[in-house]
């Protein structure tokens, strides 16, 4: 079976997003999980953006090895040499360069006329193949374009060298069958046409993004630009998961599939929630919380009968394991790397030692572990780098009839500081008495959940917050079977980044 090309821009477009920034070992780990997912091509960055980006798409480049590795670049000299800068240490290196081609961009924005326009985009593909001969072109604002401009934009790139060309929905207005048009038009008319792979992007304003994707591939094309949740600008780019998984169920009517281990997508999903700090709505298609759950009596009768009857796919086949109860304090190492492997993670020696201390520690508070919880831990193992503050230890005081108060002991590698604080509430308190000891200049807690992770009164309490301080917004997570130990760590973990 032939298969469809999957581009994740999550580390680029997706990473745009308003509250949707990743450090650089957020890059590498987030990098990672698509490479194990399957991606064909990862674009992890926009390298002339700033430093910060230019070194996590270089630290992408080295860490994975089987994915195509991609920087975004105007069509400029200066930002196509930070983008091989950036790619060159990658085992599949790509540049991809782009210019808009609808008249109210080159009017208003670029202020050029169209011979401006496709000069433009022949010195910047000719001189990006210099570098490197996997380029891909991007004709931004595509769908707003005039199809005989596009097309003749279209043939200037493949002329110049460019071995992909991606007609993006750039404002998301497009509806399917005007995508269909605008393929078929241009792999009909632009010269060179069938020589090159042709890439379709998607953004989500009026929630079309997924069907105007699967528009695209039914005229031809055979690469498809997504993130992994539908993150992006606005209201986001078309998501990854529902494409995969459109295109793996119905295989029938496609005849093409992913290289994409569906059995990895919900992993990969939760693991990007976790480094934002956000949760999937419950409804959200393939990795929503709802997604398998079939609450009507109608529907519940039918599917024990016969899962088919309500059911198009499997809550395996995306990986969303059965919450079984698996582990206590009895296990050992081994079960416990075991149950890791069969959840499809494969850990070093002093992952597993790390891991299985951590999940020790869970049995001290809980008499069964879930597969759910076992989830959690991996997304909170700690990595390599270790800096800033840790918790020591806290109390606090609480209760209907008595103001809060909280101590908190932090140490910061050297000493150890305590203070004691009181506030609205156990959570307050604490949060306030860590405000007295790390030196973090004037900020703010912007954004609040917690949630439990699985069942039962002994569940674990994941925290997840925003603070901002200045122009900067940081996440910071917590996991306790304790929620206010769950905030108290929450609140560290962000506190430390910002300084
Ligand atoms: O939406 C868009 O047009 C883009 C391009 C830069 C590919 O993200
Ligand atoms: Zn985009």
């Amino acid at each position: 079976m032939k298969r469809y090309k999957i581009f994740d821009t999550t580390l680029r477009d997706g990473e745009q997003a308003p509250g949707c920034s990743m450090d650089l070992r957020e890059k590498v780990e987030m990098a990672l999980a698509l490479e194990r997912l399957g991606v064909d091509v990862m674009e992890a960055g926009f390298a002339a953006a700033s430093k910060g980006d230019a070194e996590a798409i270089a630290a992408v480049a080295s860490a994975v090895k089987n994915s195509t590795v991609a920087s975004l670049a105007r069509s400029t000299k200066a930002d196509i040499d930070a983008a091989w800068e950036a790619v060159k240490g990658a085992a599949f290196p790509r540049i991809h360069t782009f210019l808009a081609t609808s008249p109210t961009h080159m009017q208003y924005k670029l202020k050029m006329s169209e011979e401006q326009v496709l000069d433009t985009i022949r010195t910047a593909v000719s001189y990006a193949v210099k570098h490197c001969a996997n380029v891909e072109f991007s004709c931004e604002d595509a769908t707003r374009s005039e199809l005989p401009f596009l097309a003749r934009a279209v043939e200037t790139a493949i002329a110049a060298g460019a071995k992909v060309i991606n007609l993006p929905d750039t404002v998301g207005y497009a509806v399917p069958g005007e995508m269909r048009q605008m393929f078929s038009y241009v792999l009909e008319h632009a010269k060179g046409a069938e020589t090159v792979e042709f890439s379709t992007h998607c953004h989500n304003d009026l929630g079309l993004g997924v069907a105007n994707t699967l528009a695209a591939m039914e005229a031809g094309v055979t690469q498809v630009e997504c993130t992994v949740n539908g993150i992006g600008e606005r209201a986001g780019n078309a998501a990854l998961e529902e494409i995969v998984m459109a295109l793996h169920t119905r295989r029938d009517y496609y005849g093409f599939d992913t290289h994409v281990d569906t059995t990895r997508l919900y992993p990969t999903s939760r693991l990007l929630y976790h480094i934002l700090g956000i949760t999937a709505p419950i409804n959200k298609a393939i990795v929503g919380r709802n997604a398998f759950a079939h609450e009507a009596g109608i529907h519940q009768h039918g599917v024990m009968a016969n899962r088919e009857t309500y059911e198009i796919m499997t809550p395996e086949s995306v990986g969303l394991t059965q919450n079984k109860m698996v582990l206590g304090k009895h296990s050992g190492k081994h079960a416990v790397e075991d149950a890791f492997k069969q959840l499809g993670y494969e850990f070093s020696k002093e992952e597993v030692s790390e891991l299985f201390v951590r999940f020790k520690q869970l049995c001290d508070r809980k008499k069964t572990i879930s597969t759910r919880d076992l989830e959690a831990l991996t997304s909170y193992k700690s990595g390599p780098v270790k800096k800033g503050y840790t918790l020591d230890r806290f109390s606090v005081h609480s209760g209907n009839a008595v103001s809060a108060s909280a101590v908190v002991r932090l140490s910061d590698g050297e000493q150890i500081i305590e203070e004691v604080a009181v506030g609205n509430g156990p959570i307050d308190a604490a949060l306030n008495a860590i405000d007295k000891i790390m030196p973090v200049p004037e900020h703010a807690l912007v954004d609040y959940t917690i949630q439990t992770i699985s069942e039962g009164k002994d569940a674990q309490g994941e925290a997840m917050l925003k603070i901002t301080c200045g122009e900067e917004m940081v996440t910071g997570r917590g996991l306790s079977t304790d929620v206010v130990e769950a905030s108290v760590l929450a609140y560290v973990n962000g506190m430390n980044k910002l300084l």
